[in-house]
């Protein structure tokens, strides 16, 4: 019989939180990660859940769309260098009630603790995706993304200015996200709050930045939400490398070019960012 981490989704979640970690962008706990699965895989992962689930616990925001589905958390306070080698210990399926306002455990967090602190806008985000996307979206991930931080230290905080930093600071940028990136201004962490405000702006981007935090990414699959991580932060790496540079910035990509890069790749950007 497969043992749980041989499962195809466990497996994927797994390697994601490594490989993110190797990028630099999880500091002892920082950022986190959910999965809402597929029924084929809560199936497969059935036999492996606990035969006395956790308590219900309150999440503080409702996600009536996500009624009775499962999530495959990293757990709060947890570190991604470990999830590898202790995923039992590190992560966590939680299930949602009926009304998709609150959760219970079912397997992982062996030794105690609660799904990321972040659970909340995480929901809220997959409540967004999932609507707008015909259920596509499976993935949210937030990073402690270096460059992304020290940017928004540095821009005003408005979607255009980030955005149009971010496509002109390489060049594949606007075909991996043509809607441009959100930005949420500082926010206290981990709460409501934070989550409504992410989940407004999920409605129409697949990237947003916190400001001074970090990035939230969603996507289909493992591989399309870390690489959108990884595009938005290697940009806003060579943005802050051009201007540690100190040099007088000759040429960029102009606004014509952007229009060509759609046209030829067949991608629609979001017209309220180009001059
Ligand atoms: P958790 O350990 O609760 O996931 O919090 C980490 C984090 O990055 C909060 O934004
Ligand atoms: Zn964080």
């Amino acid at each position: 019989m497969m043992t749980m981490t041989e499962i195809e989704a466990v497996k994927g979640f797994i390697r994601l939180c490594t490989d993110g970690y190797e990028m630099g962008w999880h500091e002892r706990n920082g950022g986190n990660l959910t999965y809402r699965m597929k029924d084929t895989e809560v199936k497969e992962c059935r036999p492996f859940f606990s035969q006395a689930p956790g308590d219900w616990t309150e999440l503080g925001i409702t996600a009536s769309n996500l009624s009775k589905e499962y999530f495959i958390a990293t757990g709060s306070g947890k570190f991604m260098r470990n999830v590898a080698l202790n995923p039992e210990d590190s992560i966590c399926i939680c299930e949602l009630n009926e009304k998709g306002d609150a959760y219970r455990i079912v397997w992982g967090l062996v030794n105690g603790g609660r799904p990321t602190s972040e659970f909340p806008s995480h929901l809220l985000n997959h409540s967004v995706k999932k609507a707008a996307t015909d259920g596509a979206y499976r993935v949210i991930y937030h990073a402690h993304t270096p460059a992304v931080i020290a940017l928004s230290f540095i821009l005003p905080l408005d979607a255009r200015t980030f955005s149009r930093v971010l496509w002109k600071s390489m060049t594949e940028c606007p075909i991996i996200f043509p809607q441009g990136v959100g930005v949420v201004p500082w926010m206290v962490p981990g709460g409501p709050d934070i989550a409504k405000a992410s989940s407004e702006l999920m409605k129409t981007y697949d990237a947003i930045v916190w400001a001074h935090h970090g990035t939230f990414c969603a996507g289909p699959d493992f591989d399309t939400a870390f690489g959108l991580m990884h595009t938005v932060e290697k940009s806003a790496d060579i943005y802050m490398r051009i201007l540690s540079s100190g040099k007088e910035i000759l040429q960029t990509i102009t606004d014509d070019d952007l229009r060509k890069l759609a046209k030829d790749f067949h991608v629609t950007l979001n017209e309220n960012f180009l001059d």
